[in-house]
């Protein structure tokens, strides 16, 4: 990726999130920051900027307020086809179990995946990922899980490779293969089976390994299993853990020191200490309980038992159909009573730490020169004006993404 060179002046307000600085966010008014070579080399007060940086490229902010790149670090974006009638089954009263039971859910998008092509998923895939990044999203996640075979979970992970290959933003991939059982196996074969044939073949394609360790999905032993044998490739672990119940997927998290544990919906006290001892990041995800109209998780608690939060979008087919961080930031303080600048950090440094990127989600010497430049004065303003995009211009490693 092109690594650019600008001069970001006149921003009203810089969130940093530089811990040296004052509050949460390390707000800085009246700010200017240097990019050279995609990297962030100055920050401060525009009438102190240096000399050997004035002549950089200049793009001038008019005052808004800018913000770290969003880094949205859990979300199933690649997939076929669209899932609107289990939603408005679910908005007339069944559940999500329900439909899932009845061979609805994950595989119903499981079988559309299957019957697309790698050019007719990478050609729906491309326009979300340009309306996250329009949004402010510079570096996403994106798991694979919608093909449950060797041959249909590569053709996701050549499909989630292609789009950091294509679009200016960073792509952490995601195997998770064990995102349900399919039809012909059982929990523990399907799990022999991913370990012995389709782990070897996918591990080299992605990062991290990740399971849907939930009541009637996997257990605990399985995700155990799991995880372990995608450590052995060389997968960092993470999971989907307490979405819908109190399964034990949140001390698992914390018994394999997992870099995130996500959901988190039913966890208890004993869970929050777990998680932090072990340095799990806690990545919530608020775009789902408000499409499945269920309560939000509890943030403040687990901000406060000082596990570290992150917050993402969760962009999937089924129960968080919302590709925009801002639109997260406003859910999370609206809907889970977090400050807004608990909300901002936990989208933006939270969810680099999610991923284990230390070169992100603040403004510091030395960071990657990503940006999302507001088309409002305050960072206030993300959760205050939802309903219109409050992202006008995105830089990426120092260059303006085209609009
Ligand atoms: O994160 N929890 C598991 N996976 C997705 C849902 C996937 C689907 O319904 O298609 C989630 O909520
Ligand atoms: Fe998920």
């Amino acid at each position: 990726m092109a690594e650019g060179n600008a001069l970001v002046s006149n921003i009203g307000q810089l969130v940093t999130n530089d811990p040296a600085r004052d509050g949460l966010l390390g707000v800085i008014t009246d700010a200017t920051v240097a990019v050279s070579d995609g990297h962030v080399v100055w920050v401060g007060s525009q009438e102190d900027l240096p000399g050997e940086w004035a002549f950089l490229p200049e793009i001038d902010c008019r005052g808004a307020a800018v913000v770290p790149g969003f880094v949205d670090a859990h979300t199933h974006l690649a997939f076929a086809g669209d899932r609107a009638d289990e939603f408005g089954r679910r908005l007339r009263g069944e559940s999500y179990e329900e439909i899932m039971a009845a061979g609805g859910g994950i595989q119903s998008t499981v079988s559309a995946t299957r019957a697309a092509s790698a050019s007719d998923l990478l050609a729906v895939t491309i326009p979300r990922v340009k309306r996250m990044m329009r949004a402010g999203t510079t570096t996403v996640e994106i798991k694979s899980g919608y093909g449950l075979n060797a041959e249909t979970e590569l053709r996701l992970l050549g499909t989630i490779a292609a789009i950091d290959d294509t679009l200016p933003i960073d792509v952490v991939p995601t195997f998770l293969g064990a995102h349900t059982v399919p039809p012909g196996f059982d929990g523990d074969a399907y799990i022999d089976h991913l370990v012995t044939e389709v782990l070897p073949l996918c591990s080299p394609h992605a990062a991290f390994c990740d399971v849907f360790c939930d009541e009637g999905v996997f257990t605990v032993d399985q995700a155990r299993r799991m995880l372990l044998a995608g450590r052995e490739h060389g997968l960092g672990a993470r999971l989907h853990a307490n979405q819908l119940a109190a399964s034990g997927g949140a001390q698992l998290a914390a018994e394999l020191g997992a870099i995130s544990a996500d959901h988190l919906d039913h966890i208890d006290d004993t869970d929050m200490v777990a998680l932090r001892e072990a340095g799990t990041v806690a990545v919530l995800l608020p775009g789902v309980s408000f499409s499945m109209q269920l309560p939000q998780a509890r943030g403040n608690e687990l901000w406060d038992a000082g596990v570290t939060v992150a917050l993402a979008t969760d962009c999937n087919p089924g129960t968080s159909n919302i590709e925009t961080m801002p639109f997260v930031i406003a859910l999370a303080c609206v809907e889970m009573g977090l400050s807004p600048e608990r909300a901002v950090w936990s989208a933006t440094r939270g969810g680099a730490l999610a991923l284990g990127l230390e070169d992100r989600g603040h403004i510091l010497p030395g960071a990657l020169g990503d940006f999302a430049v507001l088309a409002h004065p305050s960072y206030l303003h993300l959760a205050y004006r939802p309903d219109a995009p409050p992202v006008e211009r995105v830089i990426k490693r120092g260059d303006l993404i085209p609009g």
